[in-house]
């Protein structure tokens, strides 16, 4: 039992689209997110992590038809392979849904109705680029044309990869529909939005609440300086998605009930597991509610989603985490280099925790972008994970089992280094719970090097052949053991698998305060390899699969 209070916590990571397969960027959100979760759990906490499939919007719908399959189909699909991949990186949902589901139509139309009824919605005529050869109304990134400052051909409608120019599409030079390459029209439509600068007071107070980090907060406090705008939340049919409640032919943007899967994929949760969900999300639930996000997407989740929230009468997030982009070898994630790395591919010729567990060793609180280098990947696993950790484990088991019948000693002869060990805990705790994982590795490693140190001081194999050596052998790979256990404990949340495979061959728990119940005079099982060194052909044979 923790000697602290026991907390309730939801916690969420962004929805993946259901238009493409994960890859090694969304795997860093959901393993950062899992990382916290288990150490939630294992300290004690109540906490739920769901998450599930972004299903909705045009890219989807066209993608679908492309394939000549219906939406709902490229979706069952897509979530089926989002659902395997991230357990194969052991990223352990306990719900994993999607946002076409009745839960999310039922809370999208509960919220748009109060937001609607409360004299948050506002409807307006505007006037969009329209594909008369295709029949749909085209959003910025469906307009290409040459940019109208350096002229550069097959740019976007929003902005110019060339020289980074900001535009409207209406400037673009020849603009052309990226679907059918026909003329776009201008057309008006009516539309809903959500009126925003309502909430900047609320908004304001919200983000001086210590909800996000510096960086973010300061970002957002930039925007409410700088005035909010109403947001549009309707497209016009065909969309997939949707229908708005008493408009015809009018959906909720994709962006709208989005976030909303967050409170639909925890409904059907709650429902699974006779959980009190309004408990959760009433306004003064004591409830701790935490989004884990990327940088890309913090005005839906610091501005819209608090927002909506609050004016729907539910409670505001507790805190968003945003965390930076991957980067590889040092740059964008490129499909010619081979470093687009998708989850599959990785898990075709990679273990999971590898990946784990550099990305915790590279993780802080911060929003800086994360490198992926691939000699520092497999430099660091080889010597930190198999050549410090799983190494104290190996090197003493063998005399256990041959000289000891696979049992510990019955007393501790170095209680004061156990207990430095333990002490350890909470220090490595608070950097966990702020998502220092850097900080909790380097912790936990210069522990496993202090563990390496008494064996070698010790030298158990040389022990083990002196006459009258036999005692000190025993106390010594017991001493041993125990650390192994402690430092386990603390790998648990990043190294899951590995702590699991621990745990049976020990005969012991794994949980935060497990670690200060030292084994004593305790039966062990024989030791099996906990996880193999990387081999450098294995990381070759990612980059070659992934080059496209
Ligand atoms: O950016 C994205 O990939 C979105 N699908 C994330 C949605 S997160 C949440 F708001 F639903
Ligand atoms: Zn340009």
């Amino acid at each position: 039992m923790p000697d602290h209070a026991v907390r309730t916590i939801l916690v969420t990571s962004a929805l993946p689209y259901a238009n493409g397969p994960l890859h090694l960027g969304h795997l860093l959100e959901q393993v950062q997110t899992d990382i916290w979760v288990r150490f939630q759990k294992s300290r004690g906490h109540h906490c739920s992590y769901v998450c599930a499939d972004d299903a909705h919007g045009t890219a989807i719908m066209l993608t679908a038809e492309q394939s000549g399959i219906s939406p709902e189909q490229q979706i069952e699909q897509m979530h089926a392979e989002h659902a395997r991949d991230s357990a194969g990186f052991l990223v352990e949902f306990d719900n994993f849904y999607s946002t076409h589901t009745e839960e999310n139509r039922f809370f999208s139309e509960l919220i748009y109705t109060r937001l609607r009824d409360r004299g948050y919605i506002v409807q307006r005529d505007i006037t969009q680029a329209y594909d008369p050869e295709q029949g749909l109304f085209l959003s910025d990134r469906y307009i290409k044309g040459t940019c109208p400052r350096c002229k550069t051909a097959d740019q976007y409608g929003d902005n110019c990869e060339a020289c980074g120019a900001a535009y409207s599409p209406n400037e673009l030079i020849d603009a052309v529909s990226a679907l059918s390459g026909a003329r776009p029209e201008q057309r008006e439509s009516s539309h809903f939005f959500f009126d925003l600068p309502q909430f900047t007071e609320l908004l304001r107070g919200w983000i001086g609440q210590g909800a996000l980090q510096p960086q973010i907060a300061n970002k957002l406090n930039e925007w409410l300086e700088g005035g909010l705008r109403e947001w549009d939340i309707s497209r016009d049919a065909p969309y997939f998605g949707f229908e708005i409640p008493d408009q015809p032919g009018k959906y909720f943007y994709v962006w709208l009930d989005a976030p909303i899967g967050y409170m639909a994929s925890h409904r059907n949760l709650c429902e699974r597991e006779g959980l009190d969900f309004d408990s959760y999300w009433r306004p003064d639930s004591s409830a701790e509610l935490h989004h884990f996000i990327g940088k890309d997407i913090i005005n839906f989740h610091g501005l819209f989603w608090p927002a909506m929230l609050s004016a729907a009468g539910y409670r505001m997030p507790t805190a968003v985490h945003t965390h930076g982009y991957l980067t590889v070898e040092g740059a964008k994630m490129s499909k010619s280099r081979g470093t687009f790395i998708k989850a599959r591919t990785y898990l075709e010729h990679l273990d999971a925790e590898y990946l784990r567990y550099y990305f915790a060793a590279r993780l802080n609180g911060a929003v800086d972008d994360i490198d992926l280098n691939l000699e520092d990947f497999v430099q660091r696993v080889n010597s930190d994970v198999i050549g410090k950790v799983v190494n104290i484990a190996s090197r003493c088991a063998g005399f256990l089992r041959k000289q000891f019948d696979n049992r510990l000693s019955a007393e501790c002869s170095e209680p004061q280094l156990l207990l430095e060990f333990t002490s350890q805990g909470e220090t490595i705790a608070q950097y966990y719970e702020q998502r220092e994982y850097a900080r909790a590795v380097r912790a936990i490693m210069a522990l496993a090097d202090r563990a390496n140190q008494y064996i070698d001081a010790k030298q158990p194999w040389v022990l083990a052949r002196q006459e009258g050596g036999q005692a000190e052998t025993h106390a010594v790979c017991s001493v041993a053991l125990n650390l192994f256990r402690i430092l386990m404990v603390y790998l648990q949340p990043v190294l899951p698998a590995m702590a699991q495979k621990s745990a049976i061959f020990l005969r012991a728990g794994m949980n935060w305060e497990d670690r200060r119940q030292t084994l004593l005079g305790h039966r062990i099982e024989p030791f099996k390899p906990l996880l193999t060194r990387i081999d450098t052909a294995q990381l070759k044979a990612v980059v070659n699969a992934s080059r496209e």
